[in-house]
This record gives structure tokens, sequence and C-alpha cells, in this order.
């Protein structure tokens, strides 16, 4: 693990360790990919800008996200399946975010449930990821579950109503649920390692890894066909369902896949008490617009009233403080968890929160800024 420099060297050893149909749900886009080089240029467009002699003897990367206090401007995003990349991968994630003193949100299709994460990483701060199932009952049966497992942050997530084109995972046989095709048994055989360290574990003692929260009736394990209906993620979600959902859950309520000013302001006016501006890492919408080039303008108009997060994209230390310096309060990551948890579950994930802290105290140093807000940008020619 020493010699994993950089999160590129993290992506390229979980390369390695994972079957190529997981590596590439994870790593790759929608459709052709534009938005996924897209994220890459507008943040390598973006530059900061050094102040010299500033003198300060320390950094500080300390702060709070929705009041909560946090030790580094981040948090794990919610992935689907992130049990799939380490055997009780959710669990160790947890415990290694709540080492980091980082809240980690988790996605309603996890391998393992809520109470489960809960009990393996009771000092974690947990928030919920929801997908609203088309089964509005069973959904809240959901959230009363996840209310009674101490969960006070729920993150709607408003920018998947159909499941994206992502070619890729047709060719693999990566699908939900998962079929074991030839070539796809044919990818685990490939990979050992993962065959014996995290499949053959979990067939071991929990048996074959499902969706964790899928009622029990309507869980499917991965080879076996089709989740029903109920479970499927509601297609035609608006604001009235944002309104109702805001009424009836108590807690803080965030909203994740926002790109407009309109759109966060109506999140605002219903009582959202954040919302991420985020493309999703660049999975959903091919031709969406980029994280930063939409952040600046929506966090100036709400930034004030309800907390601004942002994501996708993100492969260093400076990526994070540039989404920082455009107005996000913190910033949510998605990939490089999951590279840190491939290459050495709660220790590996530990390590890459580690790089991206130490990337980040680095640019300040350099910069001459002792906190993030001190960071500034060079202003756009013309
Ligand atoms: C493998 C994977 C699974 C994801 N699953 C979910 C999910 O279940 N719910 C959700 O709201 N976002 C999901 N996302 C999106 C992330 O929450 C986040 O928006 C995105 O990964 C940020 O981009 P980054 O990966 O470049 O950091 C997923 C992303 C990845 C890579």
């Amino acid at each position: 693990m020493n010699r994993l420099l950089n999160s590129a060297d993290f992506r390229k050893a979980a390369r390695r360790r994972l079957p190529r149909s997981l590596f590439e749900y994870i790593d790759r886009g929608a459709e052709d990919e534009r938005a996924l080089s897209d994220l890459r240029r507008s943040l390598d467009d973006i530059n900061l800008m050094p102040r010299m002699l500033t003198g300060h003897a320390e950094r500080d990367l300390s702060t709070t996200v929705l009041g909560q206090q946090a030790k580094l401007p981040i948090m794990v995003a919610p992935t689907a399946l992130a049990g799939l990349v380490a055997h009780n991968g959710e669990i160790r994630m947890a415990k290694a975010a709540s080492a980091a003193g980082i809240p980690i949100c988790i996605s309603t299709q996890s391998i393992t449930t809520i109470e489960e994460i809960r009990a393996g990483a009771p000092e974690a701060m947990l928030w919920f990821q929801l997908y609203v199932w088309k089964d509005r009952s069973l959904t809240r049966r959901l959230l009363e579950r996840v209310a009674a497992a101490g969960v006070t942050t729920l993150v709607l997530t408003v920018d998947t109503p159909v499941v994206p084109n992502r070619e890729y995972n047709m060719r693999n046989g990566f699908s939900i649920p998962m079929k074991m095709t030839p070539r796809a048994t044919a990818d685990v055989l490939l990979h050992p390692r993962w065959l014996f360290g995290v499949l053959l574990r979990y067939m071991m003692t929990t048996g074959m890894p499902v969706y964790g929260h899928y009622p029990q009736e309507f869980r499917s394990a991965i080879t076996r066909p089709s989740v029903s209906d109920a479970v499927k993620p509601e297609s035609l979600l608006n604001w009235e369902d944002l309104r109702e959902l805001r009424q009836w859950w108590k807690g803080q309520l965030v909203v994740k896949g926002i790109f407009s000013v309109d759109d966060a302001r109506k999140c605002r006016e219903i009582g959202a008490d954040g919302i991420v501006v985020s493309s999703h890492g660049g999975r959903n919408i091919d031709s969406a617009p980029a994280t930063a080039r939409v952040l600046p303008v929506i966090a100036d108009a709400v930034g004030d009233h309800i907390e601004v997060m942002a994501d996708s994209g993100v492969q260093r230390g400076s990526d994070i403080l540039k989404y920082l310096s455009l107005g996000a309060k913190s910033v949510m990551l998605g990939r490089l968890p999951l590279w840190g948890l491939a290459c050495g579950g709660e220790t590996g994930a530990g390590a890459m929160f580690s790089m991206l802290r130490n990337e980040m105290d680095t640019t300040l140093a350099l910069l001459g800024a002792r906190t993030p807000d001190d960071v500034e940008l060079l202003p756009p020619e013309g």
C-alpha cells in the first residue's frame, strides 16, 4: 500500500484486484463518456492563486458538515454495491470514515443493511441516501428503519429517474440483477483474490450478496432474476413528493443531483437543509454540465441559506479545494474511497483519506493559505 502514492495508483491496483465487470461498473461513465472527460477538463481549467510570505505555521482542514464537526471537508458519497468491493465493504468504509472524522452516506442499494453498518461502526457519522421505490409504503418502512438506526441526515437522489445508458455493463453481463454468464464467470475466476476474499466469504457466511435493504420477499440474489416492480426506482418523482418527504422526515434533508439555480431555490423553499451539485460522477447524463461550471452560480444564489455540497470527478486534493473555492461547503467522493477499499479494506480507504488530506495540506501550504477559505481562484480571462 505504501507504493500507492496517488489516486491513479490506487485505481490501477484496484483494477488488478476487481473483476473487470465490477471495476468498469465503478470506473466508467455513461454512453460516450463525454461527461467524464468534461469533468476532468472543467477542473483542470481552474487555477488556484498562490500568495507568498503569508507565514502560516499550520493549516486547518476541519469544518462542519450540516452542523456536524468533520476533520476534513469531504465525505463518502453513496455508492451502490460498495459491499462487493470488499467483504463487508460498507462496514469497513464506515469505520475508515469514522477514523478519518468524516461522514459517510450509505446507498439504498448497499449490500449490508443500515442496522448492520450501525452495529459494525457505532461511532460513524452515518447518512442515508434514498432512491424512492415505486411502492411508497415500502419506502416509508425503509425510512423508519433508517431513522431507528440513528441516521439523522437523509440524502434524496433526484438525478436518476431511470437506469442510465451504460453499455459496458450490458457487454460485461453486469446488470441488476447480475447474471453469471460464461463471460462473467470467467471474469470472476480470473480474479481469485476477489473470488476468495469477497464472493466466497459472503457465500460461506451470509449467502450470495443481495441488496440488503430490499424487503425480504423482494430480495434477489445476484444470480437470480428480476427485482420486483415495487422496488424499482420511482421515475415520476416530483416537487410535491419532495414537499411530502420534507414534512414526513424529521431529520436533515439533502437533495442530491442539482444543476440549476431554479431547482436549488425550489429545494430551499421546500425546506431542504442542503443540496449536492453533482453530475453523478459523469455516470448518468453524458451531456450534462460539469459540476464546476454550474456550482458558482448555485452557491451564490442559495449558499447563504442552505448548505451546498458538490461532487464528481475528484482525483486530487487540489480538486477538492477547487470545489470549495467555487462555493461548496464540503465535497462528496464516490470512486476514490472505493479504490482505497479495493486495495486494502478499511486500511486502504483510510490510506486514501490520508493521502487526500496530505495533498490538500501541501497545496494550501504552497498557496500560502491556512484554510480552504483563504484559497483564491485566478479569475477567468476576459
Ligand atoms: C459505483 C458507484 C455507485 C454509485 N451509486 C450511487 C447510489 O446508489 N446513489 C447515489 O445517489 N449516487 C450513487 N453514485 C454517485 C455518487 O454518489 C457520486 O455522486 C459520484 O460518484 C461522484 O463522482 P466521483 O465518483 O467522481 O467522486 C455512485 C457512484 C459510483 C461510482
